[in-house]
């Protein structure tokens, strides 16, 4: 099976828009992300509901993840369990960098940038975001492996959790799945 990740860039506009509207609008574009991974997977989504920690509840069969950054967004949906991550490498200040991510973990990709602790940073988002726990579990998640730069492992709750990752203009993007082995991720960036 393939599963679709779309990510829709925004208009330079919407990057720019601060507060409540700005946050409205990425959540909005996320939704339009979700309507067309929804389309390619044939899967007809009803209005989302979300548990106890802000998780989307499954629709049926059907589980969905959306993320948005400041111009980008990123969904996804299939019939198993997923989760997906979008950020921007930004530098930030740096005392959040040990709060994304361990030296080892850091070391696993040859030492500290920002580009590489937004990599670690959104496969973590993406499996916490899997489980349905968000960042409550942050501490619990360990990058242990990678392979070239679409491939990471995170361990979590006793597991070890493929996530697959794209670079792209600036961006990470991750999804975590719990779908069979043989599941294609493809993914399509367009602008909105
Ligand atoms: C989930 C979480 C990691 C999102 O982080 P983020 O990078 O700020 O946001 P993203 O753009 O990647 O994702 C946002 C989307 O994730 C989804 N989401 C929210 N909580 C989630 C959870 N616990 N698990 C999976 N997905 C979640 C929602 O669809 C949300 O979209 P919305 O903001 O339009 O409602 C973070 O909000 C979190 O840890 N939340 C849980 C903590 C908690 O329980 N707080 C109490 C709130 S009820």
């Amino acid at each position: 099976m393939n599963l679709w990740v779309r990510i829709l860039r925004a208009e330079p506009a919407m990057g720019d828009a601060l507060g409540r509207e700005g946050v409205e609008a990425r959540r909005a574009l996320s939704r339009r992300a979700l309507a067309l991974a929804a389309e390619a997977m044939g899967a007809r989504l009803g209005p989302e509901r979300h548990g106890e920690h802000g998780q989307p509840l499954p629709d049926g069969d059907w589980h969905s993840s959306r993320s948005h950054a400041r111009s980008c967004a990123a969904a996804a949906c299939a019939p198993f369990a997923l989760g997906v991550d979008v950020e921007e490498v930004l530098p930030r200040r740096d005392e959040l960098v040990p709060r994304m991510c361990s030296r080892d973990e850091l070391d696993l990709l040859g030492g500290f940038t920002w580009e590489r602790a937004f990599r670690i940073w959104t496969a973590k988002e993406a499996v916490l975001k899997k489980a349905g726990v968000g960042l409550l579990e942050l501490s619990a998640c360990r990058l242990t492996a990678v392979d070239g730069d679409r491939q990471a492992w995170i361990h979590h709750r006793g597991r070890h959790h493929k996530v697959e990752q794209l670079s792209r203009d600036g961006h990470w993007v991750a999804i975590a799945h719990d779908g069979p082995e043989e599941t294609e991720v493809k993914w399509r960036w367009s602008a909105a």
